[in-house]
């Protein structure tokens, strides 16, 4: 069989990254990472992607600006005939004309359940609105900010011995096994539509 292919997105820790990557060594998630770029040099997950074998790259938007950032993404996309881009943790906002490009093949996951708390700070808000439930959603990335076609979410609830340590803790444990179960299901739904 096929296995489809898919580009990773990263800023920062890479944790949801590294569990989708070990999904696919261990034959969980049968798909095949084909790069994972960053738009920051520093990101720590680009280090752990290399330790699994991983081409990793670098778009630097600081340097290069977002037009040029993206069309260097499109191109390594291109090149390594990717036909999924995962975002796990890129804090850049695609433009309209990349999201079109790659209409319904960019795929996002967002720690709340969003439409509630979206942008860059969805468990901290979460929390001070004092919610009882929190949780995860995986979605389609469209034009907008977190706001694309839902795939699959999570409810997280907060407990009253939590601090915002132990939700976080929750939540991204929720994260890691929520994203690789959405992504093989949207991999099989895609293999059956073919
Ligand atoms: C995750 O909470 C993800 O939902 C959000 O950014 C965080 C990235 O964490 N978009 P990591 O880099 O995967 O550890």
């Amino acid at each position: 069989m096929r296995l489809p292919k898919i580009a990773i997105l990263i800023s920062g820790t890479g944790t949801n990254m590294e569990a989708i990557v070990d999904a696919c060594a261990t034959g969980e998630l049968q798909a095949e990472v084909t790069f994972v770029g960053s738009d920051r040099a520093n990101a720590k997950g680009l280090k752990t992607a290399a330790s699994y074998g991983i081409n990793t790259t670098v778009f630097c938007y600081k340097d290069m600006g977002r037009n040029a950032a993206e069309k260097a993404i499109a191109e390594a996309i291109d090149e390594t005939c990717s036909e999924w881009i995962v975002l796990a943790g890129f804090m850049r906002v695609l433009s309209p004309a990349f999201v079109k490009r790659f209409t319904g093949k960019i795929i996002n996951i967002h720690p709340s359940l969003l439409p509630a708390f979206p942008g860059a700070h969805g468990i901290q808000e979460a929390w001070d609105a004092g919610v009882d439930v929190s949780g995860v959603t995986v979605h389609i990335v469209d034009e907008g900010v977190d706001s694309g076609p839902i795939l699959a979410q999570e409810e997280v609830a907060r407990l009253p011995e939590d601090t915002i340590d132990t939700f976080e803790a929750r939540i991204h444990k929720t994260e890691h096994r929520i994203y690789k179960t959405t992504l093989k299901k949207v991999f099989e739904d895609n293999r059956k539509n073919k």
